[in-house]
């Protein structure tokens, strides 16, 4: 099977997990797009989904699917998303497409997050993926130094602008053997608006596609 072949049955097999008739948050990358391509198949069944960037959301548009206002909705039961890497406990690594702080958002806002992933995603430690980190522009070069600290090697990925009006700084070199804690101290770097380390609120459950179908994973 192909990497697009897994994704794809992934992405198939996450929509067992969409609650009719409720708010579905969606999230972005090349995985989630064949999600919302399924997804457009339960068009009905779906009241509307909230959506973590501007690029999702012109997709799910394009499929007929309405795309509301996350201040407009009070319940998401299920988030589906992406990851760069997910670990044995559910934390992951996030933002390689660069929406992580509305992914944040909605992760948060959700119920449940069910992370869709084909089985090169999985890794025993977090940090082999460059963990990006969206600062405020004015911020960038003080965010960096700081990051330096860590142990990390903070580059700007050049030519970017997140849907937020702000940029990443990609972290090389790190090696995350407690990504809750991690999380926490980079948050407290004034001028970070989020770190792609999604680990105090991880995901519930994974769908993980690999050569001999998809397995499932819960998380506590
Ligand atoms: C987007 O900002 C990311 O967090 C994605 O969830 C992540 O990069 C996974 O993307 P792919 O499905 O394209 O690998």
């Amino acid at each position: 099977m192909t990497q697009d072949e897994l994704k794809q049955a992934v992405a198939q097999a996450a929509l067992r997990h969409v609650v009719e008739g409720a708010v579905i948050g969606v999230g972005t990358g090349s995985t989630v797009n064949f999600f919302i391509d399924a997804l457009a198949g339960m068009r009905g069944k779906v009241r509307a989904a909230v959506s973590s960037s501007e690029r999702s959301t012109e997709r799910l548009r394009a499929h007929g699917i309405e795309v509301l206002d996350l201040n407009q909705v009070e319940h998401i039961p299920v988030y589906v998303d992406g990851a760069d890497e997910i670990d044995p406990a559910g934390a992951m690594i996030k933002g390689g497409g660069g929406a992580l702080t509305r992914e944040k958002i909605l992760a948060e806002a959700a119920e449940r997050f069910v992370c869709i992933v084909d089985s090169s995603k999985l890794v025993p430690v977090l940090g082999a993926f460059p963990l990006p980190v969206e600062v405020v522009p004015m911020a960038r070069e003080l965010v960096r130094r700081r990051l330096r600290d860590f142990g990390g090697d903070p580059r700007l990925r050049e030519g970017f602008v997140t849907d937020n009006g702000n940029q990443i700084l990609d972290v090389h070199g790190l090696r995350i053997e407690h990504p809750a804690e991690l999380e926490s101290r980079l948050n407290q770097i004034p001028g970070v608006v989020t770190v792609g380390l999604f680990a105090r609120r991880g995901a519930d459950l994974a769908l993980v596609g690999g050569a001999d179908g998809v397995s499932q994973r819960e998380f506590d």
